[in-house]
């Protein structure tokens, strides 16, 4: 290491909102990586100015040398901070800190995938209004660079679509019930104890944070605004671990994905359990990580794998933005990266397609009474609408119910159609309602 490199310019001082566990994290690794992240910035980086909720509650860092307060406006105003890092999540009082940071002329790095798909368009506009900007590589998949290799990487590319893995703490407990036959509440307080899960966990299972999450990734891949409003979000907690079982027993393991695509008249933006086909790489993403499959043009398909949650994982998305930052602050504020990839003037308003016209396949699990003809009645309305079944298997009825399970996989058809053959299906006097759905992806080009 040269010391000299690094201490011609006087050190960026940095102000922290929030000492949890993101905010832990964040000054473990800038403590522990003071020397490597000084090569990379020129010059060094100390947090000078850090709130907390409680001061007294027990840390996984040392708050050596950092005044300390309860009051996070101080911080932001403190006309000693350079730059101010949000990582206490929430919209308020977060909204207003970030507001008051850009108003006056501060950059902001956040991790607050929630703020950023409600207001980044609004943020944005403002930050660039006053010369600076907003970063938040943290926002989506911890610790994966998926926003700097969408905007960056990628950048000679038309990306088509993407689809991830985007909550550590769903797909934790997905894998845990999978595996090891565990209950939902049991795997969720692991989760939280591990510090993965949000303030109110139903963000994870209900699939709002993977929203928040695909909402930003989609407005970067596309060059749209953020359309949080579009999304079509179907929660985890409605899932039988019976389909778990079906869908391995027909190659599948079943995913909370968020899927973005391209189409001519508009984009479409969903968060729901899929299928996916055993083979590819995403079905075999567990745990806590996370996985993003982008499809662009010209490099085809690219996946990016990594912890998606956790004190460690997430710093150093946040401490690779404020490198980022650091890097920009002499720069001519025309020449930085957008915020959405494209230049703000060309940010394109498509129109996010209703999930009626989103074309995928189907997992169906029909519950159905043991009598002739009613595989007959069934197999007519499928054919009636035009729907092409892939597989089928009947399992036997159990001891104490008159229904057996019928498990169907469909090719691919428009949403709209498969509610209309849902409902004929529904009713039949042979078929319990409600029949169970979910979509099916293959994943290729
Ligand atoms: N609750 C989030 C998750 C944290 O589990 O993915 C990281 O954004």
């Amino acid at each position: 290491m040269t010391d000299s490199a690094h201490t011609a310019l006087p050190p960026v001082r940095v102000g922290l909102l929030g000492l949890g566990t993101v905010g832990g994290g964040v000054i473990n690794v800038l403590q522990r990586n003071a020397d490597q992240i000084a090569r990379r910035c020129g010059r060094r980086i100390e947090i000078i100015h850090a709130a907390a909720r409680r001061l007294d509650a027990p840390r996984i860092c040392s708050l050596d040398g950092i005044l300390l307060t309860t009051d996070p406006m101080s911080v932001v105003e403190n006309p000693a901070v350079d730059i101010v890092v949000e990582v206490m999540g929430g919209m308020n009082p977060a909204h207003a800190l970030i507001e008051r940071a850009l108003s006056l002329g501060k950059p902001v790095v956040t991790a607050n995938k929630a703020l950023i798909a409600h207001e980044g368009n609004a943020l944005f506009e403002r930050a660039e209004a006053q010369g600076t900007l907003v970063a938040f590589e943290a926002a989506v998949a911890g610790g994966i660079p998926i926003i700097k290799s969408l905007r960056e990487g990628l950048a000679a590319n038309r990306i088509e679509w993407l689809a991830g893995i985007i909550n550590g703490t769903g797909n934790f407990i997905l894998t845990a019930m999978r595996d090891a036959g565990r209950s939902f509440a049991d795997v969720l307080a692991e989760a939280q104890a591990l510090g993965y899960a949000e303030a109110d966990p139903a963000f994870d299972v209900e699939g709002i944070d993977a929203a928040h999450k695909l909402t930003i990734m989609a407005a970067i891949a596309f060059g749209m605004p953020l359309k949080f409003d579009g999304v079509y979000t179907e929660g985890l907690s409605a899932l039988q671990t019976e389909d778990v079982r079906y869908a391995r027993e027909l190659g599948y393991q079943i995913k909370q994905l968020g899927i973005a695509r391209r189409h001519p008249e508009g984009v479409e933006l969903r968060v729901h359990p899929t299928l996916i086909p055993e083979r590819r790489l995403l079905a075999n993403v567990d745990g806590v990580k996370n996985a993003v499959l982008v499809w662009g043009d010209a490099v085809g398909p690219t996946l990016f794998y990594g912890a998606g949650a956790g004190a460690e994982p997430t710093a150093s998305a946040v401490v690779a933005d404020l490198v980022d930052v650091v890097r920009t602050l002499t720069a001519d504020p025309t020449h930085r990266v957008p915020h959405l990839a494209v230049v703000p003037s060309e940010v394109s308003d498509l129109p996010v397609l209703p999930m009626s016209e989103v074309t995928t396949g189907y997992y169906l699990r029909l519950m159905v009474r043991d009598q002739p003809g009613v595989l007959a009645n069934i197999a007519r309305i499928l054919a009636d609408h035009g729907i092409n079944i892939e597989a089928m298997i009947q399992k036997e009825a159990s001891e104490t119910s008159a229904h057996l399970p019928i498990v169907l996989l469909t090719h691919p058809l428009r949403e709209a159609v498969m509610n209309r053959a849902i409902l004929a299906i529904e009713a039949l006097d042979s078929v319990q309602a409600p029949v169970v759905r979910i979509r099916v992806e293959s994943l290729a080009g």
